[in-house]
């Protein structure tokens, strides 16, 4: 049986990284995730300049730049969860040609929800474990609880470019979850539950649609 190659959708802050993780150490699958490859790759030079100028504007980094990177990822992985890609109509249009989907999850979050856990994430500088300030906050204060590392916020989790990035969202990104859900393939998750209540449903439905 091979393993379940899984697409999960989301708004910022929807808890897509979150729930990646579980179904990494469930299924033994790959993160490819467009968000932590710009990440570390912020100052890089391309002809449409560095990915830090789009993404600390909360705005969407050209397709080709984010194109590259999914198909190196997709070509080495053996199952995946693809997180942060596609977030417009042609980079589904790019997918398509790519790969074929197990599974298409969308994590269903109001905004005002959204917003409240951009700015009151903090990140572990060194295994980018994720943590909220409220929600799931480490057991000492600044401090990774799996590696020790240090918890930062993103540049990106400021109030003002969360609420950019969420109206990013919503009108490249929704598109693509309309573009799954006419396809019938999609399947809407209560993002809004608890991060265990989330991950049961989400297991629930990658168990019965993938059969890993
Ligand atoms: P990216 O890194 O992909 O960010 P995002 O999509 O905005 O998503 P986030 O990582 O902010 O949120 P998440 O859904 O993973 O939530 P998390 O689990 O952390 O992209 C960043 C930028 O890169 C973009 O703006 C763009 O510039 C660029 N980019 C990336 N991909 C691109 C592409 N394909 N094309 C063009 N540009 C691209 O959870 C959030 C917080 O909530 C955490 O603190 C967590 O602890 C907490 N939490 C999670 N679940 C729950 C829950 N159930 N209840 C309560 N709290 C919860």
């Amino acid at each position: 049986m091979s393993n379940p190659r899984i697409l999960i959708l989301g708004a910022p802050g929807a808890g897509k990284g979150t729930q990646s993780d579980n179904l990494v150490e469930e299924y033994g699958i790959d993160h490819i995730t467009t968000g932590d490859a710009l990440r570390a790759n912020k100052d890089m030079e391309t002809e449409y300049g560095t990915p830090r100028e789009f993404m600390e504007a909360g705005e969407l980094v050209p397709d080709p730049v984010v194109n590259e990177i999914v198909e190196a990822a997709l070509e080495d992985a053996d199952g995946f969860v693809l997180d942060g890609y596609p977030r417009n109509l042609d980079q589904v249009e790019f997918l398509d040609d790519a790969t074929d989907l197990d599974v298409v999850l969308y994590l269903d979050v109001s905004k005002d929800e959204l917003v409240d856990r951009l700015t009151g994430r903090r990140v572990c500088d060194e295994c980018g474990t994720n943590y909220h300030v409220k929600y799931n906050p480490p057991e000492e204060e600044g401090v990774c609880d799996r590696c020790g590392g240090e918890l930062i916020q993103r540049d990106d989790d400021t109030e003002e470019t969360a609420r950019e990035r969420i109206e990013v969202f919503e009108e490249n990104t929704m598109p693509v979850v309309e573009h799954y859900r006419e396809e019938g393939v999609l399947e809407e998750i209560d993002g809004e539950q608890s991060p265990d209540e989330v991950w049961a449903d989400i297991k629930d439905v990658v168990d019965e649609r993938a059969d890993p």
